[in-house]
């Protein structure tokens, strides 16, 4: 095999223009396409930055025409040439470097390659386990170098955008202890405490705090974190925030910091406007409005209550919701009245998936309404409702009656599915919002007990202390997420600085004065000695960057991803480990070995 020695790259593949016509370049990279026209070979080489053709012709004087013949994809090659411009009709204006090509003069073969298992190109239609067992490959495709390379642009605005503000990048520790509340923890045993597991941390929180204590005011992190949660597109065991935490700011300004970061990274990577200050809606309004706490606003479709034109008839699924406390509630779906009854049944299955016991709806059709409850009520009733909504004669509504959460959830699913069937999501558009007033917690009917929504260090609201201990319901936290297109993509808070008050929110998820001081005493013990008031917020880089490179999967943005099941088809992480391994560590496994 040959080396470069002598012919080192002077360009970059991608680079070459038609102003660099005449220049003699050198050039490497791999082989991702040829043609073989018998004395003519086109090749087109990649390299990171981009393609260009490279043509060897067999009358070149000096060259050995029959070592081009051998070359195949993806050998790694060096090459000598002259750029020159295309003839007019082979002028390739979907290429950067389509106008022009390079004639090589000397070849030198530096590696071979296997048929690779797939075609090194965008958009290849292969299984993604196939791509994960060979991730080196996939990685090369243009379009995976385009995320990771965009992942990288952000990464250093962020840096530079944070140094500009007064941020300080400080390091918090992987080997932490395990704490309760949050997801599950990854643990790590202990080989020098037998009998002891460090945990990896879910989030630096714990440590940014503490780092406002210690005096930094402005801290900044790019830091990985791990959650043993199920997993999904946007979900994975390792992850990584833009975690940022300040001192003596209010929630105004911190959101204020944020956006100036957000609105540079967008406009400096995407080339795009994005206007500020965001949308701030509070977390009530998002539910009643959208059903949800991260609200795709690029399309309407809001869901709208009818329980006042529908209680008190003879329709006992509708009654008995009512009178049990819970709402009748719709979505308007313009110009789809004549709606296939087989859709209608699949929409009926599509509910239930979130917890809804049934579906109805109206059809404002021409010949009249349509629905299943039509006997129930008066003609005037769904007059009535279609005032209300909005609608006009061809147009229909899908119904959904349940608790609260059961509508909200249903119908805001549905609503997002029907906002991708009619095709009402502008994938150009970028909606970004605040949810803001967070309840403080949520009622876990498993546990019979209340947990802490955002995280048990969120403070609540000044005027809603009081009713932490009586009404945990009622009380609403300084907590923030910032949303973009549907996707929750960041979410932080005010935290709580005085130890009393801190106890007191523990107290109320149900831990007591001894658990508290076990397991979180060194917080408690730091907020006695002069804790400044702070507060920050994380993002989640990689839902971010699949946002911005508008990817369906966070996978498509991580260089080494896990599958849905946390395993790397790869390397085969996790893996059994030797039984000296084990008793080193004083592990005994329950499993039985294969
Ligand atoms: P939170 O738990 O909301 O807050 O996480 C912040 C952001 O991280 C992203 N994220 C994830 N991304 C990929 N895979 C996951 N498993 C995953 N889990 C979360 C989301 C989310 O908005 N310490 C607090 C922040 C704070 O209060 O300052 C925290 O971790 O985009
Ligand atoms: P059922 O009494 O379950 O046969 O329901 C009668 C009709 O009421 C069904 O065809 C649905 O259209 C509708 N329905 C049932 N449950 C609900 C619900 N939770 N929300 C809205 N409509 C419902």
């Amino acid at each position: 095999m040959e080396t470069l020695t002598g012919m080192e790259r002077t360009a970059n593949c991608g680079e070459l223009r038609i102003s660099d016509v005449g220049k003699e370049v050198q050039l490497a990279g791999w082989v991702s396409r040829r043609r073989d026209h018998g004395g003519l070979i086109f090749v087109d080489m990649r390299d990171r930055s981009g393609i260009v053709q490279i043509v060897f012709d067999g009358s070149t004087e000096g060259l050995d025409f029959a070592k081009s013949e051998t070359l195949r994809n993806e050998f790694v090659i060096g090459v000598r040439g002259k750029v020159r411009a295309r003839s007019e009709d082979t002028i390739n204006l979907k290429m950067s470097t389509g106008e022009i090509e390079i004639l090589v003069e000397e070849l030198r073969v530096l590696n071979k390659a296997k048929t690779p298992p797939f075609y090194i190109q965008d958009g290849v239609d292969v299984d993604e386990m196939v791509r994960l067992r060979y991730r080196y490959l996939d990685l090369r495709r243009p379009e995976m170098q385009r995320n990771i390379m965009l992942r990288h642009r952000v990464t250093k605005i962020m840096r530079d955008y944070l140094d500009e503000n007064g941020f300080l990048e400080i390091e918090t520790p992987m080997l932490c202890r395990s704490t309760p509340e949050g997801a599950r923890d990854f643990l790590v045993p202990s080989r020098l405490n037998p009998g002891q597991f460090y945990a990896l941390p879910q989030s630096p929180q714990i440590f940014k705090q503490l780092l406002m204590v210690s005096g930094f005011e402005k801290y900044f992190q790019i830091v990985r974190c791990f959650r043993d949660e199920d997993l999904r597109a946007d979900r994975q065991p390792e992850f990584t925030q833009l975690d940022i935490e300040t001192s003596f700011l209010n929630q105004n300004q911190i959101l204020t910091i944020m956006e100036g970061l957000v609105k540079k990274i967008f406009e400096t990577t995407l080339d795009v406007k994005v206007e500020t200050p965001f949308l701030r809606m509070s977390w009530d309004e998002a539910m009643t409005r959208f059903g949800t706490d991260k609200p795709d606003l690029r399309f309407g479709m809001e869901l709208q209550d009818i329980s006042e034109f529908v209680k008190g008839s003879d329709f006992k699924v509708f009654n008995s919701v009512l009178e049990n406390g819970g709402q009748v509630k719709v979505i308007r779906v313009d110009d789809y009245a004549n709606i296939p009854r087989r859709e209608l049944d699949g929409l009926v299955e599509y509910v239930k998936i979130y917890g809804a016991k049934g579906l109805a709806w109206i059809q404002y059709t021409e010949e009249g309404v349509k629905s299943p409850f039509k006997k129930f009520y008066s003609d005037e009733t769904f007059e009535q409702i279609k005032t209300a909504t909005g609608c006009k004669t061809g147009d229909l509504l899908l119904v959904v009656g349940d608790k609260a959460s059961v509508v909200a959830q249903a119908l805001g699913e549905l609503r997002l599915e029907m906002g991708r069937r009619r095709n009402l999501i502008d994938a150009d558009k970028l909606c970004f919002l605040w949810i803001v007033d967070f309840p403080m917690f949520e009622y876990v009917e498993e546990d019979k007990r209340y947990k802490a929504m955002h995280h048990p260090f969120t403070a609540p609201r000044e005027e809603d202390i009081e009713f932490l201990l009586t009404a945990p319901e009622k009380v609403k936290a300084n907590a923030y997420d910032i949303v973009l297109n549907g996707v929750e993509v960041g979410g932080g808070s005010l935290r709580i600085y005085r130890s009393d008050l801190q106890e007191k929110v523990f107290e109320a998820i149900g831990l007591t004065h001894e658990e508290a001081h076990a397991k979180f005493g060194f917080l408690m013990d730091a907020f006695e000695y002069g804790t400044p008031p702070h507060g920050g917020i994380a993002f989640g880089l990689d839902r971010l960057v699949m946002l911005m490179a508008k990817r369906k999967s966070i996978r498509d943005v991580i260089p080494f991803p896990k599958t849905q099941s946390a395993i790397d088809p790869m390397s085969h992480a996790p893996s059994e480990v030797d039984d000296k391994q084990l008793r080193e560590l004083s592990i005994k496994t329950t499993v039985k070995k294969k």
